[in-house]
C-alpha cells in the first residue's frame, strides 16, 4: 500500500467542517477589516526565501524542500508566504501607490521539520500582511484582528506575547551587548547556541533547552526593550497605548520574544497557548519595515502575521467545538415506493438552498431514525407505505418532536418543496 509521505496528512471529511468553520470564520473578519485576497504559487526560486528569511535560520539552513529543476534553476517549495507575497506586491507594483494594501492569503507551506503533535512538513497558513503603513495604529490593529479572528472562534487560553526587536539603528548595539552577556555563560550554552551566539545571538533568547532557557531568564539577560533607540521606544509606546484602549486583555510583554525569521523590525507578537505541547505559537508575526527594499523593490513598509491552521483546529477540536452541522432534513424513505415517490421532492427542495440527505436504499422505520440521529438532521420526512396511501407523510421536528402532516404532491415537486422549505426554513429564522 502506498501511504502519505510522513508529516504529510490528509485532512479527511470529519475535520473539513471545522476547517470550513475557520476559513468563514477569517474570510468574516478579513472582510470587516477591509482586506483582499492574494494567491501566490507554492513554489519559488530558492533565492527569495534565502534573502528573506535570513541565510542562518534554521528555515532556511535546515528546512526548505528546495531542488533543481530541469535547468538547474533551485527552486523550492514556499515555507511561509511572506516572502512570495512580498516578492508579487514588488512585481506587480502593488503597493506603488502610497496607499495601504492589506491582503490576505491561505494555504499549504512546507518544511522538513521533524514530524510531531502540531508541526508538519506540509501545514497550511492564514496569511495576512499590510504594506505602506508605518504607523504604529497599524501594529495595533494587526494585534486586535488576530485576537478578534482567535475570539471569534471561541478559542480561550490564547495569550499574546508582544516585544519589540527594535531597527537597524538600535538593533546591532543590542546585539553586541547580548553577546558579551552570552560570552560569559558561553560553556552552559547547547552546542548549537554556543554557534549561534556569534551569528545570530537573539535565537538564543528563543532556545527550547531547558538550560539556555533559564540562564535567559534567571541569569539576567539584557532585555531588548531597554536598549531601543528613541524612535523605536516611542512607536513601542503608541503600540501599547493602543491596545490598552482595546481592552486587550491577554496581551503580556515578553522581552524575551524573538522570530525564527530575520526580516522582522519593531513589533514582534506571537499568539501561545498551553494546550499544544511544545508546539505552542498558534499564530505569529510582525513588522518588516527593511523587507520590501531589500528584495529589490521601493522603501514600502509591511507588517503582518500568519496563523498555523492546523494548530487552530486542533484546538477547537480539543475544546470539542467541533461540531458536525447536521442536514436540515433526512428523507426516511421505507420502501422502494417511497423512494420512487420522494426523488422529486429532495431535489427540489435542495435547489433552495435547504441541505437534505436521503439513502435510496429503504430501511425499516428504526434504523431510518438512527440514521437520521446520527446525522444529527433537524427534521426528518417519514414516508411509508401508509403514508403513500393517504397522501400525507410525516414530518417530525427532531428538536421538539412535533410532528406535523406534510401533504404529499407527488406531480408537482417544486410546490410541494416550496411548501417543505417553508416549515423547516422559518422557525430558524
Ligand atoms: P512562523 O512563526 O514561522 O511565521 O509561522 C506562523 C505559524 O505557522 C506558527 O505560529 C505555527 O502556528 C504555524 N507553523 C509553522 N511551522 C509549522 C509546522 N511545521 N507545522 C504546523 N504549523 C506550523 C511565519 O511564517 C511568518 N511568515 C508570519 C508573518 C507573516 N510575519 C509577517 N507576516
Amino acid at each position: 500500500m502506498i501511504k502519505a509521505i510522513r508529516g504529510f496528512k490528509d485532512i479527511l471529511p470529519d475535520e473539513t467542517g471545522l476547517w470550513q468553520e475557520v476559513e468563514a470564520a477569517a474570510a468574516r473578519v478579513l472582510r470587516a477589516f477591509g482586506y483582499q485576497e492574494i494567491r501566490v504559487p507554492v513554489v519559488e526560486r530558492t533565492e527569495l526565501f534565502a534573502r528573506s528569511i535570513g541565510s542562518d535560520t534554521d528555515i532556511v539552513e535546515k528546512e526548505m524542500y528546495s531542488f533543481p529543476d530541469r535547468h538547474d534553476a533551485s527552486l523550492t517549495l514556499r515555507p511561509e508566504a511572506t516572502a512570495g507575497v512580498v516578492r508579487a506586491v514588488i512585481e506587480h507594483n502593488l503597493a506603488g501607490d502610497g496607499r495601504p494594501l492589506k491582503l490576505w492569503f491561505m494555504g499549504p507551506m512546507f518544511r522538513y521539520e521533524r514530524p510531531q503533535k502540531g508541526r508538519q512538513r506540509q501545514f497550511h497558513q492564514l496569511d495576512v500582511e499590510v504594506f505602506n503603513d508605518p504607523t504604529p495604529h497599524m501594529d495595533a490593529e494587526i494585534i486586535i484582528l488576530l485576537d478578534r479572528f482567535l475570539g471569534d472562534l471561541g478559542l480561550a487560553d490564547v495569550e499574546m506575547h508582544v516585544n519589540s526587536l527594535g531597527c537597524p539603528v538600535c538593533r546591532p548595539d543590542y546585539k553586541e551587548t547580548l553577546k558579551v552577556f552570552l560570552r560569559q555563560a558561553k560553556s552552559d550554552l547547547c552546542p548549537d547556541c554556543q554557534r549561534r551566539l556569534e551569528t545570530n545571538p537573539l535565537r538564543v533568547l528563543d532556545c527550547k533547552v531547558p538550560r539556555c532557557a533559564d540562564i535567559v531568564r534567571d541569569s539576567g539577560a539584557p532585555k531588548i526593550t531597554d536598549h531601543l533607540c528613541p524612535d523605536c521606544r516611542a512607536h513601542d509606546a503608541s503600540v501599547w497605548s493602543d491596545l490598552g484602549r482595546a481592552g486587550l486583555t491577554r496581551v503580556h510583554r515578553n522581552p524575551f520574544l524573538v522570530r525564527g525569521l530575520d526580516y522582522y523590525s519593531r513589533t514582534t507578537f506571537e499568539a501561545r497557548t498551553g494546550e499544544l505541547g511544545a508546539q505552542n505559537a498558534v499564530a505569529g508575526g510582525g513588522r518588516y519595515d527593511g523587507l520590501v527594499r531589500s528584495l529589490g523593490g521601493p522603501d514600502v513598509p509591511g507588517i503582518g502575521f500568519a496563523v498555523g491552521l492546523e494548530r487552530l483546529t486542533m484546538l477547537l477540536a480539543e475544546q470539542s467545538r467541533a461540531h458536525r452541522p447536521g442536514p436540515d432534513l433526512y428523507v426516511a424513505a421505507l420502501d422502494d415506493a417511497a423512494v420512487e415517490a420522494s426523488f422529486g421532492l429532495v431535489q427540489a427542495t435542495r435547489s433552495s438552498n435547504v441541505t437534505v440527505e436521503i439513502d435510496y436504499q429503504p430501511g425499516s422505520l428504526k434504523s431510518r431514525m438512527k440514521r437520521a440521529d446520527k446525522l444529527n438532521a433537524a427534521w426528518v420526512l417519514i414516508l411509508g407505505p401508509e403514508e403513500l396511501a393517504g397522501g400525507q407523510a410525516i414530518l417530525r421536528n427532531m428538536a421538539t418532536k412535533e410532528q406535523p402532516f406534510f401533504r404529499l404532491e407527488p406531480e408537482a415537486p417544486d410546490r410541494a418543496a416550496a411548501r417543505l422549505t417553508e416549515v423547516i426554513v422559518k422557525p430558524k429564522e
